[in-house]
């Protein structure tokens, strides 16, 4: 089909996200959570995450399709995230999607979900087509990655990730600390209002020199929050008092920076011109100023698909398998499984 109509099934996480594209339109982009259910144990609990999808994934598809206008035996091809993520999340949708394309006698792609992060951008029906090669940093409560993309379909190169926390867990964590609620990166953002970056140096994770040789383009959150945990019962043990919002301005500061550093150095060393960011953390409006504002000065353009389509979303499945089938890829076969380690 030369606009092959597709349905995406994405259940990574905590986002039972259903979306339909036609080509590289968007019809419609359906999202159930189960963020409150974690709310109260301050992260994603697999288990209920896994369980929230089970119950979910019906009436999500149904909405899908009803906003789409379309049904179920007009799609040319289902496609389905089958990794990066959480294990048990991720068999629910695996599991919803073989029964569906065999029900349906269609066929089958299993895509990874970072990749599908960056075909987020291709529905951006304002934006110009997505030029080659760029670099994307995807940064959400899951994952924190670097990539260099020369073709969406057949050439993305992983440059980094963290090794340890997520940036959104990061913030989550650090919440916590300040004694906020979960989803901890909004809470954070109103945290820092009136608050100094600079007040508080705390350390960018993996930015020293030694670390260039093996993890230039690497991440590492733990220590921030350690930092920033440590240094709070240093001034309460001697007494002090401090400004919340001075912690939660260089806390994200840190965060912030680091990100930012590092994805313009991808850019610089790779000669490449264009950044593409992705994931639920891009919410963060202090990330997307100083991106912008150092990307111009590196002459560096930046691209933020709407914030909708950064966050764990079906659409995006569904345009990353749009392409595939576009270019001519053959489908999965029914033999794959989830993998919650899948590389890009
Ligand atoms: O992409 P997403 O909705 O779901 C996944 O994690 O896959 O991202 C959620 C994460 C959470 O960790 C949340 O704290 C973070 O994104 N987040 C933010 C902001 N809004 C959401 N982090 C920083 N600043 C924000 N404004
Ligand atoms: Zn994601």
């Amino acid at each position: 089909a030369a606009s092959p109509l597709i349905l995406g099934i994405e259940t990574s996480c905590d986002e039972t996200g259903i979306g339909i594209v036609r080509g590289r339109t968007l019809l419609s982009n359906t999202i159930a959570s189960s963020m409150d259910e974690h709310a109260r144990y301050g992260g994603v609990v697999p288990e209920v995450a896994a369980r929230a999808h089970l119950e979910a994934l019906q009436a999500a598809i149904e909405a899908a399709l009803a906003e789409a206008g379309v049904g179920l035996h007009d799609l040319d091809a289902v496609a389905v995230t089958s990794g990066p993520g959480l294990a048990g999340a991720l068999m629910v949708g695996v599991g919803a999607a073989k029964a569906l394309a065999v029900g349906l006698d269609k066929p089958l792609y299993a895509v990874n979900h970072l990749v599908g992060h960056i075909a987020a951008d291709i529905l951006d029906a304002d934006a110009e087509p997505l030029e080659y090669p760029t670099v994307a940093l995807l940064v959400s409560g899951g994952h924190t990655s670097l990539l260099l993309v020369r073709d969406l379909t057949t050439d993305v190169e992983l440059l980094g990730e963290t090794v340890d926390d997520a940036a959104g867990e990061a913030f989550d964590k650090v919440a916590r600390l300040l004694g906020l609620p979960y989803p901890g990166g909004p809470q954070i953002d109103r945290a820092a209002v009136g608050g100094d970056p600079n007040a508080i140096r705390f350390p960018r994770g993996l930015s020293r020199a030694s670390d260039m040789a093996k993890h230039r383009y690497d991440f590492s959150f733990s220590g921030l929050k350690t930092a920033v945990a440590r240094w709070m019962e240093q001034q309460k043990a001697q007494g002090n008092e401090y400004s919340p919002a001075d912690v939660a301005a260089s806390f994200r500061e840190a965060v912030v920076d680091v990100l930012v550093t590092k994805a313009l150095d991808a850019c610089a060393q790779y000669g490449v011109p264009r950044l593409l960011l992705g994931g639920g953390v891009i919410a963060n409006k202090r990330l997307r100023e100083v991106a912008i504002e150092r990307a111009a000065k590196a002459g560096v353009t930046v691209r933020i698909p709407q914030l909708s389509l950064c966050t764990d979303n079906g659409a995006m499945i569904a345009a990353l398998a749009a392409e595939l089938v576009m270019s001519g890829r053959q489908p999965s076969t029914l033999a794959f499984g989830a993998d919650s380690t899948l590389p890009v």
